[in-house]
């Protein structure tokens, strides 16, 4: 049996930027409506839960500066060669969502891209405290939630954590978290007076932007 930062080393290690097909990996399709709303040209944005780098890519590319943060150190050193190997400026370390290593304010801006229901709910909650410390004062965080339904296949594959998270103990999932969460969970868990849009995508997903 895995643990979650087992899983999500596995799952980034031996991708290598040089020959990976990134064009599968399109940055996601609610990051152009952010920027452009949300954020002036050239702000400073922490991509929290960077994996791969998609996200960070489309935003360097764009001219905002970049961080990204990721528990996997594999995702790192990715995003790392991957942002060498465009000539692209951007700035990645290993650490976790609960503990962001940054002084407060550091951000004008954050996105944490279907990753914060990669946690149990205490570390989310958590994570959102870190998140209002990073990023200035009045400034924005663009957070998804996956579509809380789970493929019923997989269901014996995984343990029901006393929140109600999955924890996958065998399988392709072994050592993943993932918590299904309904809309109102979202909003009380972001807290519904800090939430300046909430969508839901015809996936299924729920897109936030919260101060
Ligand atoms: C589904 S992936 C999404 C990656 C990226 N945001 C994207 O949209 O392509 C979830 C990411 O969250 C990261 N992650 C999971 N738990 C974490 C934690 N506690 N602290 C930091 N990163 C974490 C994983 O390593 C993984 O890269």
């Amino acid at each position: 049996m895995l643990d979650p930062e087992q899983y999500w080393e596995l799952a980034f290690r031996g991708l290598d930027p040089e020959t990976y097909d990134f064009s599968t990996m399109r940055p996601d399709q609610n990051l152009e409506d952010y920027c452009s709303q949300y954020l002036a040209p050239g702000a400073s944005i922490l991509d929290l839960g960077c994996g791969g780098g998609r996200n960070s890519q489309y935003l360097a590319q764009h001219g905002f500066k970049v961080w990204g943060i990721d528990i996997s150190h594999a995702a790192i050193e990715l995003c790392s060669k991957r942002f060498a190997f465009s000539n692209l400026s951007g700035d990645f370390q290993q650490g976790i969502f609960n503990r962001i290593p940054f002084d407060n304010h550091s951000f004008d801006g954050l996105i944490c891209i279907a990753a914060l229901d990669h946690v149990t709910v205490d570390i989310a909650r958590e994570t959102l405290t870190e998140i209002r410390r990073v990023v200035v004062h009045e400034g924005t965080a663009l957070i998804t939630f996956d579509p809380p339904e789970t493929d019923e296949d997989i269901l014996d594959e995984a343990e029901i954590l006393a929140d109600g998270t999955l924890k996958f103990v065998r399988g392709n999932q072994d050592g993943m978290l993932f918590h299904r969460y309904q809309d109102d969970e979202i909003k009380l868990l972001i807290g519904e007076h800090r939430i300046i849009s909430f969508t839901n995508s015809q996936s299924g997903g729920r897109i936030v932007i919260c101060r």
